[in-house]
């Protein structure tokens, strides 16, 4: 699936919502932990990864 901005920022606050096919829902949600400056912060730092065919 392609990673866009809201869903990596979905991914990282509310981490239950999707969970990728054959993992375990094991990531802790970062809602009310992080401030919005940081959850941008951290978007950035995983688009910056890009994936396969990106
Ligand atoms: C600030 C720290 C973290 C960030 C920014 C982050 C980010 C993400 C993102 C963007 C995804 C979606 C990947 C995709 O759909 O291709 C993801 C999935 C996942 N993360 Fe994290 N993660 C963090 C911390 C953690 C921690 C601490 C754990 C485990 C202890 C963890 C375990 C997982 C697992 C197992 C998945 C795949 C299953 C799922 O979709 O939930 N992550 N993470």
């Amino acid at each position: 699936m392609k990673a866009d901005e809201a869903y990596i920022r979905e991914s990282i606050l509310n981490s239950t919502a999707k969970v990728v096919k054959d993992y375990n829902p094991i990531m802790p949600p970062y809602q009310g932990q992080l401030k919005d400056d940081e959850v941008t912060a951290l978007v950035e730092y995983v688009k910056s990864l890009g994936s396969a065919g990106n």
